[in-house]
């Protein structure tokens, strides 16, 4: 497990939680966003913008956004011209918000929005030309149970579902199909995911990398922050879309 990851993981959960209830509207990419209770989007926009604008759409002609949040790689999609998106979260509100903000956007008519765990609801034999997940890189204790909707925005016990995910998705891309993961090397647990990518038949590699580094002490006061400082107290943080290759 990455401790850093986890105590970050940790602190902007209970935040999350304390401030569920509030609907709001972000700004991302340009375009104004729903974000209705109990969904997060808007304060942790970076990487959701970062990844959505960094997908390859061009030549798409299917694409599957599994735990689509506020929807906005689904609109993005939709947008630079895929002519079917499905997407897919575990969290109802997700759904919803991902069918209100494709419809603001002009794109309702395109985008499936569906509650599913991972891919449940969609037909058994259906295939992607792209699948990308901005998963929840943060590995908990394999024996930790999720307590909200929203600890599936954070945390995989285990990566128990990224294991499942990664199964699944193999069978699920069409040929030439894509396949790409939001993460995190400073928040996830790399060494992690490659085994059970490679249990899946995938290698991993960088397809678009953003860091960046925050003074320990804005972080906050554990001492996980400092343990994890350079020598200027700065902490580095990356997101990163990964492509899972075979
Ligand atoms: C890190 S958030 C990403 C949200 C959004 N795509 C974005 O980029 O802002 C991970 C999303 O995966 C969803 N999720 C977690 N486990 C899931 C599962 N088993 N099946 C479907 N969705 C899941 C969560 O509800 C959450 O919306």
């Amino acid at each position: 497990m990455n401790e850093l990851g986890l105590t970050m993981g940790q602190e902007a959960y209970a935040h999350a939680v304390a401030d569920q209830d509030q609907e709001r509207e972000f700004t991302l990419l340009d375009r104004q966003w729903t974000q209705l209770g109990g969904v997060l989007g808007g304060e942790y926009n970076y990487a959701t913008g970062l990844f959505a604008s960094s997908l390859p759409y061009e030549g798409v002609g299917h694409l599957l956004e599994m735990g689509c949040g506020c929807g906005v790689a689904s609109v993005m999609g939709a947008l630079a011209g895929v002519p079917r998106v499905t997407a897919l979260d575990i969290n109802p509100a997700a759904v919803r918000t991902t069918e209100l903000n494709a419809s603001r956007h002009g794109v309702g008519d395109r985008v499936t929005a569906l509650t599913s765990d991972l891919f449940a609801a969609v037909p058994p034999d259906e295939t992607y030309d792209l699948v990308f997940w901005n998963s929840p890189f943060i590995e908990a204790p394999p024996e930790q149970e999720h307590e909200s909707a929203l600890a599936y925005h954070f945390f995989d016990p285990g990566y128990g579902m990224h294991r499942r995910f990664l199964g699944e998705a193999a069978k699920r891309l069409a040929p030439g199909g894509r396949l790409f993961l939001g993460f995190s090397y400073a928040m996830g647990s790399a060494e992690r995911l490659k085994e059970v990518a490679a249990e899946a038949g995938f290698g991993v590699r960088v397809h678009v990398q953003e860091a960046f580094t925050v003074p320990a002490t804005e972080l906050g006061t554990d001492p996980v922050y400092a343990a994890h400082a350079d020598e200027e107290q700065q902490v580095r943080i990356d997101f990163t879309l990964l492509e899972l290759t075979r």
